[in-house]
């Protein structure tokens, strides 16, 4: 397993933690793979009651690692794939550390997660139509779910990037913390699911994640358009020019 994925242990909690922060925790295919697996482990581990997923060094996620995405050619059969399935169908409760850059694929996979908690500095962004992309992680779905259409439609069709505080506005974490403590709030969070009876913790987030089918469905009907998307002069450019402006 790469050490890009750390995976520890805090008595029932088992942190996944993205590990490239001088890449702002941008996900390579060998990450989504290791979390994939650390997932699927912690879910076999009758130790773990709670996953917790945060970020190395000053932020949650920058993204996909944008590279990728040049060499990227299919989604369907991909690791990323992978890792979404997997964390979509997760039995046990998962918590988010936000901080930081939580772009992409690090702001769609907090939609996935029971609970979450952002620092104050957390910048979120659904750039994807920006980069001739189209939304993911089932994010067409669950975002107007959680925010209704309005909401859902400037934030993946104008793809800005938005603070915190708006997160919680819109439901996206739970709550707003000063930096450095986010982590310390998620864990607080994650050890109070842990001492709930677990069969009941189970099976009521089983009932909130009832309707995980269509989750399933969108997430694939997504990664098939993402893949042609992919092809596309737009992405290309996009990348060109981030990379160009770092020079
Ligand atoms: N893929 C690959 N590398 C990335 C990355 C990504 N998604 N996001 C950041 N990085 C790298 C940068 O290239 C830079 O590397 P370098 O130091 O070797 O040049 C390093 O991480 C730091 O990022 P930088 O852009 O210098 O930080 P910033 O504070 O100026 O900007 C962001 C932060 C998140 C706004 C900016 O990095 C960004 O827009 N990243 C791309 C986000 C994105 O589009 N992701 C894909 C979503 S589908």
């Amino acid at each position: 397993m790469t050490n890009l994925i750390l995976v520890e242990r805090d008595g029932p909690i088992q942190i996944v933690r993205l590990n490239r922060p001088e890449k702002k925790n941008a996900l390579t295919l060998a990450m989504y793979s290791a979390m994939a697996d650390a997932l699927i482990a912690g879910e076999a581990d009758d130790g773990v009651t709670v996953h917790l997923l945060a970020g190395a060094g000053g932020d949650f996620s920058a993204g996909n690692d944008l590279n990728d995405f040049l060499t990227l050619t299919s989604l369907v059969d991909s690791p990323i794939a992978r890792f979404l399935l997997t964390l979509a169908g997760l039995s046990k409760p998962v918590v988010a550390a936000v901080k930081g850059a939580a772009v992409g694929i690090g702001s769609t996979m907090i939609l996935h997660c029971d609970l979450a908690v952002a620092a104050a500095n957390s910048r979120f962004q659904f750039p994807f139509v920006n980069l001739g992309l189209v939304p993911e992680a089932g994010s067409s779905l669950l975002l107007p779910r959680l925010a209704g259409h309005r909401r859902a439609a400037e934030l993946l069709m104008l793809g800005e990037p938005f603070d915190a505080a708006k997160a919680e506005i819109l439901g996206l974490v739970n709550t707003v913390v000063a930096p450095g403590q986010e982590e310390v709030t998620a864990l607080d969070f994650a050890r109070r699911l842990a001492a709930r009876p677990r069969q009941a913790l189970r099976q009521t987030k089983a009932l909130l994640k009832r309707d995980v089918e269509p989750v399933v469905q969108r997430i694939q009907v997504e990664a098939r358009l993402f893949e042609e998307a992919l092809r596309s002069p737009e992405l290309k450019e996009a990348v060109a020019a981030f990379y160009e402006r770092k020079k």
